[in-house]
């Protein structure tokens, strides 16, 4: 039997469990890690933890992007913090402003064949020049970096065939919004996206990348191009032949479902406020009056989005109404667009030129206005993620944005008569000078004051409840957990400023109530958790003293940091049930067999009826919860390794 390109490369990273078992417990070693600012700060203080040297990988690069403003001392605290602790770890550290990881790490370190645990959760970026990319939170990273492998289910492997060419102005976002538009935000939990099919010749490096990063927006593991000529000539350009294979998928390999995407077909497409998933022809909301255009972000703006922005804004105007701004991705990416001359054409249209970074995406520096309706090439569009709670922030691709910062109203390119400026990718890529610190062993750790140690917590007692403070809907994001945004990201590692502003634009009650309450438990419909890599989303509810969290469904990467800070999470046997819980009603969840039995009868005291919910675990993992989370299970069984 022939193999797929995932299974290629989960072979070639497994050191627990069988690949060929879809949906049993795998354990891969990565390859390579790679974090971000704001998460790292809590992934190095685990690193701390877990008693290492060096880390254990081949590569672990660390990138300072999520959030460059420094507006006081918390922010440089942090940045000044991860350079130290890069260099205490042996771990590259990307210079502040150098550029947004997912894209850096795809002109400097990916290598097709290979596995990249990220701290991330669009790390299936990497999959665009066939390397198997996996988003993980900031523990499982730390872990990653000190040689433990990082646990999942065995993914099904969907082959989404991709045929024909995209038509003119219709690009690379417009593939992944297509996927979205079918199988929606949950479509593909549990499971990498594989891309082949004739279509995928026609598609460079950049354009792929931009297909798998978004492709966490199904809830996808991973997502994954084979490794071909163009990925060659990519590392080529970046002077990485060395690091190049030949990677696709066997003849007779055999895909657990397959998604047919005839890219001829594709119009552009637009994801209506506020869900990646709610995906419409551009044609349906052609002329909504826009506030702000963001350019920019991990998916688009590569050199060749770049260039096209710039002919496209070539001789043309930003509407005055219209706030434009562009997030270069790479200090590469600005060098070369430079010499092309591509800049020229977008400063004199008008738009604003910010540094590489984030930014704008997640609310670090270009909120739009009080209801401001905003276009953004980013991946998400969570309510309040841009940094404006009322916020309606639509995404597409550049040339949907790019049309409609010229005209002020949501524009389908295709319509626009203009006169595209030529500009040419080059074959070649000159590194900019100083892009990353390579490590060297320090002494020294600067511990700001807005950095707290890592929490701890115990082992839980049998019976586990009490009263239910909040009765969620479905596709709650971790961004209504612990909010994105300039005020918020530099108390990421503070856990008790954090946990004061948990689902605020949910029910601005919750904080005290469950501090008055001193515990409770949180109900939830499907899919909770989805969205980031953010472990904060587990920690704040367990700091709180909120053990249970009873949902429909969980979203991957939310459940792995639950277990991670010992969290007991539980489906409902029947979602029927979910119905009959009212937020303040008492529940009591017996826990006593939970590690031998993964079905427990739940009380709801105020009603006096009982209900089954199951947990999504295995067993390892319900062990791992019941002793208070994966730091105390790691320094269990070391202490019987030494017994
Ligand atoms: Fe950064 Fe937004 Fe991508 S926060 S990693 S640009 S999704």
């Amino acid at each position: 039997m022939g193999l797929t390109i995932t299974e290629k490369c989960i072979k070639k990273s497994i050191v627990a469990g069988d690949w060929q078992q879809r949906g049993s417990r795998i354990g891969l070693r990565a390859h390579q890690t790679l974090g971000y600012d704001v998460n790292a700060v809590m992934t190095f203080l685990a690193l701390d933890q877990l008693g290492i040297d060096r880390v254990k990988t081949e590569v672990s690069v660390q990138y300072i992007d999520h959030n460059m403003l420094q507006a006081d001392y918390k922010n440089a605290d942090d940045h000044l913090f991860l350079e130290q602790m890069c260099a205490k770890y042996g771990v590259i550290c990307a210079r502040p402003g150098s550029g947004i990881c997912h894209q850096l790490h795809l002109e400097y370190f990916g290598v097709p064949g290979k596995t990249l645990i990220g701290g991330d959760s669009h790390t299936p970026a990497q999959g665009g020049l066939g390397m198997l990319g996996i988003g993980v939170g900031g523990f499982d990273a730390a872990l990653a970096m000190a040689g433990h492998p990082v646990y999942l289910a065995m993914p099904q492997v969907v082959n989404v065939h991709l045929s024909g060419q995209l038509p003119p102005l219709v690009s690379a976002k417009n593939v992944i919004l297509a996927v979205l538009q079918k199988i929606g935000v949950k479509g593909a939990v549990g499971k990498v996206l594989e891309y082949t099919g004739p279509g995928v010749a026609t598609l460079s490096v950049t354009e792929r990348s931009t297909i798998t990063n978004m492709s966490t927006e199904t809830g996808a593991t991973s997502a994954i191009f084979p490794s071909d000529d163009t990925t060659k000539a990519w590392l080529a350009a970046h002077d990485r032949q060395a690091d190049w294979i030949a990677l696709a998928a066997d003849d007779d390999a055999r895909y657990d479902a397959r998604l047919d995407i005839a890219l001829d077909q594709l119009e552009p497409l637009i994801a209506l406020p506020h869900s990646p998933g709610q995906v419409v022809p551009v044609a349906e909301v052609a002329g909504i009056k826009l506030d702000q255009v963001m350019l920019g972000s991990c998916t688009n703006t590569a050199l060749p989005d770049v260039l096209q922005m710039a002919a496209m804004f070539k001789n043309q105007r930003v509407a005055s109404h219209v706030d434009a701004a562009l997030y270069p991705s790479t200090r590469t990416v600005i060098k070369a667009a430079l010499k092309a001359g591509a800049f020229g054409a977008l400063v004199d249209a008008g738009v604003r030129i910010f540094e590489p970074s984030c930014g704008g995406c997640n609310g670090c520096g270009f909120a739009p206005q009080s209801h401001g309706v905003s276009l953004r090439t980013t991946p998400r569009n969570f309510a309040g993620r841009s940094g404006t709670a009322d916020d309606q922030v639509y995404l597409s691709a550049p040339e949907v944005a790019v049309a409609s910062a010229i005209t002020g109203v949501i524009t389908d390119p295709r319509t626009l008569a203009w006169e595209p400026a030529e500009y040419s990718v080059p074959t070649h890529f000159e590194r900019p000078a100083n892009l990353f610190i390579v490590p060297e062993p320090v002494t020294t750790v600067t511990y700001g004051p807005n950095l707290l140690p890592l929490p701890q917590f115990g082992q839980h007692a049998a019976k586990l409840g009490g009263e239910v403070l909040l009765k969620l809907p479905d596709n709650v994001t971790t961004d209504d957990i612990c909010p994105a945004g300039a005020l918020y990201l530099p108390i990421r590692s503070n856990i008790p400023a954090i946990s004061k502003h948990s689902f605020q634009t949910i029910d601005p009650t919750f904080y005290q109530r469950a501090r008055d309450a001193a515990g409770g438990v949180l109900v939830a419909g499907n899919n909770y958790g989805q969205g980031s890599s953010r472990e904060q989303a587990a920690i704040i509810p367990r700091y709180l003293r909120i053990a249970v969290i009873i949902a429909k469904g969980f979203a991957r990467l939310h459940l792995a940091n639950l277990v991670n800070w010992g969290v007991v999470p539980l489906i409902f046997a029947d979602a029927n049930d979910y119905a009959k819980i009212h937020a303040g009603d008492q529940l009591q969840v017996a826990l006593a067999q939970f590690e031998a039995e993964p079905t427990v009868t739940v009380t709801n005291l105020t009603q006096n009826t009982t209900f089954t919910a199951k947990t999504p675990l295995g067993k390892a993992d319900r062990h791992t919860v019941m002793v208070g989370g994966k730091l105390n299970a790691i320094k269990e069984s070391e202490a019987q390794t030494c017994d």
